[in-house]
């Protein structure tokens, strides 16, 4: 077992050294996937420091040089860098004309790979693929960005949660490097349990989309009930992180973060706002999904002081939510 994590190690090692190359010194590379990364506005000490690569078109050039560096075919098809297409048995290339952006674990080995097609408009094929679950790798736990981020995380004391690898790139590149991608799927315990081990803050800052926030929402109960403190910022419809801030620039991002900036409770005050109107059916519906979001944080004087804002901001009677709360408890019990 352990002996099998160490070959995985290697030879993830080794084929993030061949994408590199393959960016770096190929005419393809250079003509194709250099360029994708510059249009995108990543410099070349960005590159360097998120390792990314590229994965030539074709079919088993990767396969073909590890098996010549002495790799076994069956330690390549363990760490998930081929595919297998027909069922005769044969295996191919996982990663194919896609740039390559290696995931790194906390302490900054290489333990997958995402990859994304070079134009947004090629047929039938995903945007990004993603290194199946190996013994190295498990999706569940892993936080894009973590072993770049960490300390700075700790310095500033807060982690910046957005959901893609090209959000966390283009922060770090604005300067802004306390910044971790969930990687699109929805939150987990154990990728909050790692953000728990260097800040107790964290700021959601999902796309602005309505998948998104409802992505967001999720991902707040769950923080919350983690024990962490938690807030939401909400960018303009249509936008990410990345294209946000490439839009406006690292310093008008931070004052928009620190200005939009909410508690699960203002934010979901404000989204009902907009979505009730005085319709009191709803309006109800929708406090008791706050005092639902509340009933999650393990502290019971944040829950009392949320409780408290609740009933400000929704113009109720705070004993009604109480109420309200202890039944939710109850259930729980
Ligand atoms: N994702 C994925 N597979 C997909 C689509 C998305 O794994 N088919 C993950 C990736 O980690 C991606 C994240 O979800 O970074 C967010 O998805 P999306 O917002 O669609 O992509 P962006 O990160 O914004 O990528 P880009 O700017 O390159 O379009
Ligand atoms: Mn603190
Ligand atoms: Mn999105
Ligand atoms: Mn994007
Ligand atoms: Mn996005």
């Amino acid at each position: 077992r352990q002996n099998e994590r160490e070959s995985l190690l290697i030879i993830l090692e080794y084929a993030k050294e061949y994408f590199k190359k393959q960016l770096y010194d190929t005419d393809e590379g250079k003509s194709i996937a250099l360029p994708y990364f510059k249009e995108r506005g990543f410099s070349d000490a960005t590159l360097q420091s998120f390792d990314l690569g590229y994965s030539p078109e074709a079919w088993d050039a990767f396969l073909k040089a590890a098996l010549k560096q002495g790799f076994t075919q069956e330690i390549i098809e363990k760490a998930g860098l081929v595919t297998q297409k027909n069922d005769d048995g044969k295996v191919y290339d996982r990663f194919r004309n896609r740039v390559i952006f290696p995931i790194h674990n906390v302490s900054g080995k290489i333990i997958a790979f995402g990859a994304r097609i070079l134009r947004n408009d090629a047929k039938n094929q995903a945007k990004y693929l993603n290194s199946p679950e190996t013994e190295v790798y498990h999706k569940s736990a892993t936080l894009y960005g973590i072993s770049q981020a960490k300390n700075e995380i700790r310095a500033k004391d807060v982690c910046y949660l957005v959901e893609g690898y090209t959000d966390v790139i283009s922060l770090h590149q604005a300067g802004i490097k306390n910044v971790v991608a969930s990687s699109g799927t929805s939150l987990t315990i154990e990728q909050i349990k790692l953000i728990g081990r260097f800040t107790q803050h964290v700021t959601v800052l999902y796309d602005g989309d309505s998948a998104g926030i409802k992505a967001a929402l999720r991902g707040m109960d769950l923080i919350l009930e983690e024990g962490l403190q938690v807030n939401l910022v909400v960018f303009p419809e249509g936008n990410d992180p990345d294209s946000f801030v490439r839009k406006i620039g690292s310093e008008a991002f931070i004052d928009y973060i620190k200005k939009e900036a909410k508690d699960v409770i203002s934010f979901q005050a404000n989204l009902f706002k907009e979505e009730a109107g005085d319709d009191p059916f709803k309006k109800a519906e929708m406090i008791k999904e706050m005092v639902q979001s509340i009933s999650k944080i393990p502290d019971a004087i944040q829950r009392s002081l949320f409780l408290q804002k609740t009933a400000t901001m929704m113009r109720m009677d705070e004993d009604v939510l109480l109420a309200e709360l202890n039944k939710i408890q109850l259930k729980k019990m």
